[in-house]
């Protein structure tokens, strides 16, 4: 049932990505899929998880939190039921800016936790949730240690990504967007290359007479052709009409030195490729009808007389996700 691209390498490389990502202060990362504030299908699933839930005093764990939009939803949810507590975990290091302890007390985030080995005795939650986050672990394991920390009454509730949703079909053409703007002769090194010339130029010294120059000039120029007709060609060219507006503002605002325009230009180039790296590892871990399948058989057995219950979730835009719910008996 697991996936490869689980090495720690792989780990490294992903709790990286992540960290960047929640470090720009991000509450959550599908930001079309929610319409904000959680009017649609997602918002509707989470309801009614909560709607669910029993009176009085509840313990929750959100499983790959990121910046909490979970927990938060779930706080604003039940701020007139005293009692609860919640603990947020994730692999990547967090930034929930929206966070305030004198408002949310019981509410605990805790950065660099794996799914799969979680630093919590048995059976002491009665929700354990995740949106967006469970199908990235190893799934076996991450099933184990999220059974063996629910309470034997308890609930389990998962929001996925769906292979054949909105948000895998948009994440496909952002990465072939990325790979043109970053392949060798795409328009990020051509702009790389041209940029010192540029500089010296704007340095008051003529660079047209330099044959480097005119290799750079005549690179950027076929780069920026070459833009015009993926742009023209692409259903969904956002990300390269983005990447040609900035490149044309850098150059515009180039000087006599290079180096300023060439560190944005190589921190421009680096968050794209931590974009890259998410959306590859959404499309990646997106879920099958066959492989949702197998992880409510695995959750069935481990669990026989509680009921499983899946849905489709989905609106005007399309399928977003599955929704997938353990209920006690
Ligand atoms: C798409 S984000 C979802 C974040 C959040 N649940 C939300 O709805 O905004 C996926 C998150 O999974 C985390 N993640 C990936 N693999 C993980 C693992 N094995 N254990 C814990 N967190 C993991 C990443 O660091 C990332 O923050």
């Amino acid at each position: 049932m697991d996936f490869p691209g689980n090495t720690p390498a792989d780990t490294a490389a992903r709790r990286a990505a992540w960290t960047a990502y929640w470090a720009t202060g991000g509450l959550h990362s599908c930001v079309g899929s929610f319409d904000g504030n959680y009017s649609g299908a997602i918002g509707a699933f989470w309801r009614d998880v909560f709607d669910r839930l029993p009176g009085g005093p509840l313990r929750a764990l959100d499983l790959a939190t990121g910046n909490g939009a979970l927990p938060r939803l779930l706080w604003e949810h039940r701020k007139q039921v005293p009692g609860l507590e919640v603990d947020a975990v994730d692999l990547a290091q967090l930034a929930p800016g929206w966070l305030d302890p004198s408002q949310h007390a019981g509410l605990r985030f805790h950065a660099g936790v794996a799914m799969e080995n979680l630093p919590f005795p048995d059976a002491c939650f009665d929700l354990v949730g995740s949106q967006y986050g469970f199908e990235y672990a190893l799934r076996d394991a991450a099933l184990a240690e999220a059974l063996r920390v629910l309470k034997p009454g308890g609930r389990l509730a998962l929001v996925m990504h769906h292979a054949d949703s909105v948000l895998v079909r948009v994440g496909r053409s952002e990465l072939r967007n990325q790979a043109i703007v970053l392949a060798p002769e795409g328009l990020l090194p051509a702009t790389a290359a041209v940029l010192p010339w540029i500089a010296k130029a704007r340095a008051g010294i003529d660079p047209s007479g330099e044959p480097g120059a005119l290799e750079a000039r005549n690179a950027y120029n076929r780069a920026i052709q070459a833009l015009a007709t993926d742009i023209a060609g692409s259903p969904a060219p956002d990300l390269l009409v983005e990447a040609r507006a900035w490149v044309n503002q850098l150059l515009a605002g180039t000087g006599a030195d290079p180096g300023p325009s060439l560190e944005k230009l190589s921190a421009y180039r680096d968050g794209l490729v931590a974009a890259g790296l998410r959306t590859g590892e959404l499309i990646e871990h997106a879920l099958g009808a066959e492989q949702l399948q197998s992880l409510v058989q695995a959750i069935q057995a481990a669990r026989p007389a509680a009921r499983v219950e899946v849905e489709t979730l989905q609106q005007a835009q399309g399928v977003l996700g599955w929704g997938l719910r353990l209920e006690p008996a």
